[in-house]
């Protein structure tokens, strides 16, 4: 018995047995069934106070849309930056938060639950009940610093930290510029421990009309990062990719 890498993710192995001989069709069948299996079916979803709530907020119904379960946690600040930059006024309390994006994107109960900053009976607090992947957009710097320096004073800055230790996908989305060396230290950091950095610059080549065509360039690499289908733009490559 020996153990074969399937496409270019690390955690994805079938077994084989010498004794069987396999076709191309059970390879690919094996392989759907293996990518199925790693379809991430719960994603952290945590919005800080960076500029670029819109793109957190996008992400956010995008993955609510694809059936995700989403864990959702915001700190204080997303709070004055989602009123600053949306008119939008997230509920002071947590509890509220899932009723009230549910009714915005029409989700069935308990596909969307969210957590306060102290809750640390939530399951993202603890490595036996992880997401399955975790996105921070927009990412402060401050919430990159304390990731970077393992402080997991808050939910945000704890769900973090798990997610590295139990080697799960970790997003973060920084809108910050210009770069000091203390952020390009910490990014190198939470890069070097696992997390990957996908700052919110959008292209221009497939020539957005506008500024939703923006946010969505931004959600739709943060989708692909995290495994969920979407039809937000063409693929480089693809018939219409050159169309606003
Ligand atoms: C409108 C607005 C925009 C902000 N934009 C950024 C930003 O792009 N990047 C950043 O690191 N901090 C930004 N800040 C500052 C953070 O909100 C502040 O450092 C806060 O303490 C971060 O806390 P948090 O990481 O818990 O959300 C902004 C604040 C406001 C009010």
């Amino acid at each position: 018995m020996y153990w074969c890498a399937i496409g270019s993710c690390q955690r994805e192995y079938v077994v084989f047995t010498p004794l069987k001989t396999f076709t191309a069709k059970d390879f690919l069948e094996r392989k759907n069934r293996v990518l199925h299996m790693n379809k991430p079916r719960t994603i952290t979803l945590a919005l800080t106070g960076a500029s670029g709530m819109p793109y957190g907020i996008r992400l956010l119904e995008c993955l609510l849309r694809a059936g995700v379960t989403v864990y959702l946690l915001y700190s204080q600040a997303a709070q004055i930056v989602a009123r600053q930059e949306m008119d939008l006024s997230l509920p002071a309390r947590a509890r509220d938060a899932a009723e009230f994006f549910g009714t915005r994107f029409g989700t069935p109960p308990g596909q969307l639950q969210a957590f306060g900053r102290e809750e640390w009976f939530a399951p993202v607090a603890s490595g036996s009940n992880p997401a399955d992947a975790m996105v921070i957009c927009p990412c402060t710097m401050g919430t990159l610093a304390a990731i970077a320096a393992g402080m997991a004073d808050n939910l945000i800055e704890r769900a973090a930290d798990v997610a590295l230790k139990e080697a799960r996908k970790l997003v973060l989305v920084p809108r910050e510029t210009p770069l000091s060396a203390i952020h390009l230290e910490n990014m190198l950091r939470v890069a070097r421990a696992g997390a990957i950095i996908l700052p919110a610059n959008p292209g221009f080549y497939h020539h957005p009309q506008s500024v939703q065509g923006l946010v969505d360039f931004v959600v739709a690499r943060i989708l692909d990062h995290v495994g969920i289908e979407h039809d937000l733009m063409p693929r480089w490559g693809e018939a219409g990719n050159n169309e606003g």
